[in-house]
């Protein structure tokens, strides 16, 4: 086998993410290998996101920096897959003309054929077939050896909802679900080489399995938290209309589920969320909300909201403000309105300029910052249980015999907050930490998007840690 160099560039949602370890995985089958060089490369993909105009742009800016590597490297293969491609098609050579493959969210499996076939022949490819009834082949020669910690596992794709701003359906189809056996198999041999935790991913998680009567999606968390070397099981994303009483008691039943709920709301206003076609009000958000803090009250929530949307007048901004004020997320994810390819919003009247947007993503940014320093100040002086992930960004030289050097780790809380912590007093034991390790940490500082602690013994977290296990103990 030849060995050839893949750079992969991923743009957008965790689902890309996903997808993109399983495009690297089919390719090593033929030989490429990952690369962080682009001048190195003989292949390059991007795979590409269209939610938002600007996750678009982000994917044809790299590409037009592709023509002066083509022509230094005439047999570089150069190729776009994911949303972009499945949306745009063939209509993306006349935009880069040097491009060999435009592949599309279900051409996955095909691609090593597709690669191959370009390889030989050097032409030009477009798949963007869709199945009726696709997907989930899964890959003959098992799953790569890794050492990853955490990753994330598709459970669905597709989508059904057609909320009115949105593109998903049009570009990654219907909703199908994979069978669970694939499921936990994929996630058994992740967690024989060092898996400690999962996020299973799926537009609306609270329809898995129903269209293939396959089993509810409570029942595959349970199943999935069955894996013995499972410390933590993540989730997203869940439709608030969906969104039941068995889910929210798993909160509390299944102690491997970590206490966060990614719940996007979109907007406060209930003439805002029917013109989106989201099908709840914003009376049954509140109540679903009020439920899952009654049964699991140290629950984490977050949200996306989009601000703009065709329509939306300031009394409707203002409405979205006094929810977020009401609800107190722990944080929230918050988008310009921007109109995309097929959605219907975009022939919607009444559209909101582009400084109307950026003041209102301004003024619930400036909100949100408020509330989240708040709770985030709220545990300083407790001590947290925290999976370490590595060493963060600021992690000094690594002189462990200056007590101002000491090592800095970086991890997350159950309920997804970002820790980054330091281990003084015995430099050697700071070694002693690995990935995908459970530590209890001290919070000491609280910022708008971290937390700052210290790593302490085990034993004085033991009330913390509830279900998890601690190895710092
Ligand atoms: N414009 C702005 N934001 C959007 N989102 C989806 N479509 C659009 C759009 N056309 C946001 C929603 C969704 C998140 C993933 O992206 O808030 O929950
Ligand atoms: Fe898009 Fe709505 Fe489906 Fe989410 S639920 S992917 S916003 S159509």
């Amino acid at each position: 086998m030849v060995n050839k160099y893949l750079y992969l560039n991923t743009i957008g949602c965790q689902m890309n993410v996903y997808d993109s370890e399983q495009i690297a995985m089919r390719l090593a089958a033929l030989g490429y290998q990952q690369t962080s060089s682009l001048e190195n490369a003989d292949l390059v993909i991007v795979n590409t996101c269209t939610i938002r105009a600007k996750a678009e742009q982000k994917a044809f800016s790299f590409l037009g920096r592709l023509a002066r590597l083509k022509k230094k490297k005439p047999g570089l293969i150069t190729a776009i897959g994911g949303c972009v491609a499945q949306q745009e098609g063939e209509k993306i050579f006349k935009r880069i003309p040097y491009l060999d493959l435009v592949f599309g969210t279900q051409a996955i499996d095909r691609l090593p054929s597709l690669i191959q076939m370009i390889d030989q022949k050097r032409c030009r490819i477009v798949d963007i077939e869709q199945a009726d009834k696709p997907l989930f082949q899964e890959a003959d020669d098992g799953i790569a050896a890794t050492d990853q910690m955490s990753r994330f596992v598709t459970i669905m794709r597709g989508c059904d909802n057609f909320c009115s701003y949105c593109v998903v359906p049009y570009v990654r189809g219907r909703e199908t679900s994979r069978h669970p056996d694939d499921i936990i198999n994929e996630i058994q041999q992740y967690a024989q080489t060092g898996l400690k935790e999962v996020t299973l991913l799926g537009q609306n998680v609270n329809s898995y399995g129903k269209k293939e009567r396959l089993c509810a999606f409570t029942e595959l968390l349970s199943r999935v938290s069955q894996i013995e070397q499972l410390l933590r099981i993540r989730f997203t994303t869940s439709h608030p209309k969906d969104f039941d009483q068995d889910l929210i008691n798993a909160f509390r039943t299944n102690e491997k589920l970590c206490k966060h709920i990614h719940l996007p709301v979109q907007s406060g206003s209930n003439r805002v969320l029917k013109r989106m076609n989201r099908k709840y009000t914003k009376a049954l958000y509140l109540d679903k909300v009020a439920k899952l803090r009654d049964t699991c009250p140290d629950i984490a929530i977050t949200s996306d909201i989009i601000v703009g949307f065709p329509g939306e007048s300031t009394t409707d901004f203002d409405e979205t403000l006094e929810l977020i004020r009401t609800i107190e997320f722990d944080g929230l994810f918050a988008f310009k309105y921007s109109d995309r390819p097929n959605a219907p919003s975009a022939d919607y009247d009444g559209k909101v300029s582009d400084q109307q947007k950026k003041d209102r993503l301004q003024i619930l940014l400036d909100l949100q910052e408020t509330l989240t320093r708040r709770k985030n100040q709220a545990l300083v002086g407790t001590c947290l249980p925290i999976l370490a992930e590595g060493f963060s960004k600021r992690q000094s030289s690594g002189n462990l015999n200056q007590p101002d050097q000491a090592v800095q780790w970086t991890g997350r809380t159950s309920t997804n907050k970002i820790v980054n912590f330091y281990h003084d007093g015995n430099p050697a034991s700071c070694n002693d930490i690995c990935p995908g390790q459970l530590v209890n940490v001290k919070i000491e500082k609280a910022y708008s998007h971290s937390l700052w602690g210290k790593a302490v013994e085990g034993k004085a977290a033991a009330e913390e840690l509830k279900g998890e296990r601690s190895y710092a103990a």
